[in-house]
């Protein structure tokens, strides 16, 4: 294995340089669930630079042994792989801790002191990352105080880098998303800014662009001629569980849709990039974008359906209804559960339907993207308009089970003509051995050496909101006073049933 070093996207390796990493939020669930494990199994990987640090920050009075203890315990609960303690012990004394509130100067001069004495120590040439774990609203402050303190400057080849990552939401709405954005653009340039969608660091997704470019069967067929319609679940086998103060304010349509599901949808719909140059593949993913048709007015109502989790059970739990939730008002109209039907409209797919969906409570934790192609002519073993054949259908398993199947129409053993569909299956596990990293492994990787293809350039966040937002003043307008509900542990409403059914097709079956 390649000592700090990383195959980059065109197969060479780039440098990942000796940097530091400075965490925004350290004692939240963030730190200890997603990014620590992930620095411990980039360390294991050997893809770590040879040198590096990381300072936590936070309100927490910790000192570094009691902020190193706390983040062994993360990696101990949440790494994919299990802590060996030898290896822990060599890396421990490369973790620092520093107190202070984000709106005092004084962190901030603290922060500049403690990262040039372990700079120093470490002998680290300079380069930094800060991750924001923190709500949006800190983002500017921290930017600011960043700023003022010397440690974030606009990109100069001459200097060290200086990056920041930022997490979502980028905003409630265009217009916060815009005023997130021009505050960091503030202090950092465009090509400094990471903000995260985790989904784009998942390898089923990242295999999305590798299966339709990097095979010659489905690009020629990848389009409105040969394709029906697409499908898109992504749906959780839990309620909100504790999140409810955030997730109250947002609703499934912001949670999920504006930013992990619209991403999936730019992966399947883009136009081949003409190269993997970060850019290059952003603008590809935007242009998708640019090309989705507004939902306005009465299609508001037609192409929409949200509701809310009525009691029930799930996966044995028994979860209680919505409302009732700790930290919901009884009265609350957030959705916990969107459906939509959108159209890209471009040449490749006018008149093919994107079905998107995704809950909370839902029987099981399942993504997927299924491509469903058109139906074959009325001839043949088709000839029976009692009994059609069915479409064939490749369906894209993101989590769990990463994989894909493909539905084909096979002949059934025997002396008459009967057929019966099939299912090819590809499963990552069987196929190569070794564990998939996890998305935030590939994504600070990709901070470490600036390759920021698989973040959210500041124009698609704020395009994505554009279209989100028109549905939201559409459900404004509704004014409706309860949500329909689906109760706990099933797939959602019967509108969203209706929704899908009123074009003859149907959800499918996950
Ligand atoms: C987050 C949402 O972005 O994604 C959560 O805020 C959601 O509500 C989560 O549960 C889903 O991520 P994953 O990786 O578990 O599918």
């Amino acid at each position: 294995m390649l000592q700090g070093g990383v195959p980059s996207e065109s197969g060479r390796h780039s440098v990942v340089e000796p940097c530091s990493l400075v965490i925004f939020g350290s004692s939240g669930d963030l730190t200890r669930r997603k990014l620590m494990p992930a620095v411990y199994n980039l360390l294991l990987d050997g893809m770590l630079p040879p040198r590096f640090a990381v300072v936590g920050t936070g309100r927490k009075n910790l000192r570094h042994e009691e902020f190193r203890t706390s983040m062994r315990e993360g990696v101990e609960k949440y790494s994919r792989r299990p802590l060996d303690p030898s290896t822990w012990a060599a890396f421990e004394p490369r973790l620092f801790y520093h107190r202070g509130s984000i709106t005092e100067a004084a962190t901030y001069e603290g922060l500049k002191s403690l990262l040039e004495q372990v700079e120093r120590d470490q002998h680290l040439p300079g380069h930094r990352i800060f991750y924001l774990a923190v709500p949006p609203d800190a983002f500017a402050p921290i930017s600011q105080g960043l700023q003022r303190a010397g440690l974030a400057y606009p990109a100069d080849a001459t200097k060290p880098f200086c990056r920041i990552i930022v997490e979502k939401p980028i905003g409630h709405d265009l217009e916060s998303a815009r005023q997130i954005n021009t505050a960091l653009a503030q202090v950092f340039d465009e090509s400094q800014i990471f903000r995260i969608d985790h989904y784009l660091g998942k390898e089923t997704v990242q295999n999305l662009m590798v299966l339709r470019f990097a095979n010659s069967m489905f690009e020629p067929i990848w389009n409105n001629k040969y394709i029906d319609h697409v499908q898109i679940t992504v749906s959780e086998a839990e309620g909100v569980g504790t999140r409810a103060a955030y997730y109250d304010k947002i609703g499934a349509l912001r949670d999920m849709v504006q930013n992990h599901i619209l991403q999936l949808l730019c992966l399947v719909a883009m136009e081949p990039p003409h190269s993997l140059n970060p850019d290059v593949v952003r603008d590809g993913r935007m242009n998708v974008l640019r090309c989705l048709r507004p939902i306005l007015g009465k299609d508001v109502g037609r192409m929409t359906v949200r509701a809310q989790y009525g009691s029930g059970m799930c996966g044995g739990i028994d979860i209680p209804d919505y409302r009732h939730e700790k930290g919901v008002p009884p009265d609350s109209t957030t959705e916990t559960y969107v459906a939509l039907k959108l159209f890209v409209e471009n040449w490749r797919w006018a008149g093919v339907p994107f079905y998107l969906r995704t809950g909370k409570a839902m029987p099981k934790r399942a993504s997927e993207v299924a491509v469903q192609f058109k139906d074959i002519p009325q001839i043949l073993f088709n000839a029976d308009p009692t009994v059609p054949q069915a479409p064939n259908v490749l369906a894209l398993r993101i989590q769990p089970k990463e994989g894909f199947s493909l539905r084909v129409i096979s002949k059934v053993p025997g002396t008459k003509v009967q057929t019966r569909p099939v299912e090819m299956n590809f499963n990552y596990n069987d196929a190569f051995i070794g564990g998939t990293p996890e998305a935030y492994e590939r994504l600070l990787l990709d901070v470490m050496v600036g390759d920021a293809s698989l973040f959210m350039r500041r124009d698609a966040v704020e395009a994505s909101w554009a279209w989100i937002t028109l549905i939201l003043d559409g459900w404004k307008e509704e004014k409706l006073s309860r949500l329909p509900d689906y109760p706990a542990g099933t797939w959602g409403p019967a509108d969203a049933d209706r929704l899908i059914q009123a074009d003859g097709r149907a959800w499918r079956t996950m």
